[in-house]
């Protein structure tokens, strides 16, 4: 469960300052998923930036699983993050020295998992999203959407119980992104919490909640049309 309570994130200072997220308050249950709709510019990415611990609120509280996030120091937040949070990065992150097949990995050999099991399920995961032919290719020799897809491969390698993703099908043709949503919802069956980012109404409509931000502020919440967690009519 994460909560966000008041949280405003302002850069710069004076004249100059951007307020990119103003008094957001919301919660994401454990195994829901929740898409972030908006505008370019509304804050999304700085919202899921703050989520997953990469930035720090200028006022409010981020509470993971009870704990104030930022109370932790550097070190406990990192061990935190790397356990709990996958990240799909709107404009990738990979590093540029390794293969396809070692950013699927590196999660796994940061958390010093055996290198036969990392192996085996760097390679199912690429083979999933479609790029087993590209395991030795490095970010320099793969196209936008296959480094999308990388991306996504790497989130999914520790099996996080926690999973944000920035744009995670902005290069991607329709096809591909529906596997990359299946992907996201397969992982919301398996009670993963997941929590999209997109610009598209479309896409965010099959989240089973749908939060708007307009001008750094949350403007609305409302239900996804495929509710598939909640009960009821
Ligand atoms: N490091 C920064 N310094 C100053 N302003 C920033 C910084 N990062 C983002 N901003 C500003 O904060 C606002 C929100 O940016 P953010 O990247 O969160 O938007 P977004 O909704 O993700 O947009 P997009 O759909 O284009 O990715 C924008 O006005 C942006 O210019
Ligand atoms: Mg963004």
């Amino acid at each position: 469960m994460i909560c966000l309570e008041n949280v405003s994130r302002t850069y710069g200072e004076g004249a100059a300052s951007v307020h990119a997220i103003r008094d957001v308050t919301a919660s994401i249950e454990a195994g829901a998923f929740v898409t972030i709709v908006g505008a370019s510019g509304s804050g999304k990415s700085t919202l899921l930036n703050l989520i997953g611990t990469l930035d720090r609120p200028t006022s409010g509280r981020i509470l993971l699983d009870g704990v104030e996030i930022f109370n932790l120091n550097d070190r406990e937040r990192t061990l935190l993050r790397r356990e709990k949070i996958g990240f799909v990065f709107q404009f990738f992150n990979l590093l540029p020295t390794l293969t396809a097949l070692e950013n699927v990995a590196l999660p796994a050999k940061l958390m010093g998992k055996s290198a036969k099991e990392t192996s085996r399920r760097a390679w199912e995961l690429l083979d999933r999203v479609g790029l087993s032919q590209r395991a030795e290719h490095k970010p320099d020799q793969m196209s936008g959407g296959e480094m999308q897809r990388v991306a996504i491969a790497r989130a999914l390698m520790m099996d996080p119980p926690v999973i944000l993703a920035d744009e995670p099908t902005g290069n991607l043709d329709s096809a591909i992104g529906r596997v990359i949503i299946e992907l996201l919802r397969g992982a919301v069956d398996a009670k993963r919490t997941v929590v999209l980012v997109t610009h598209d109404l479309k896409l965010a409509e099959q989240g089973d909640r749908i939060l708007t931000i307009e001008d750094g502020r949350l403007a609305r919440q409302e239900a996804g049309k495929n509710r598939s967690s909640e009960v009821g009519p």
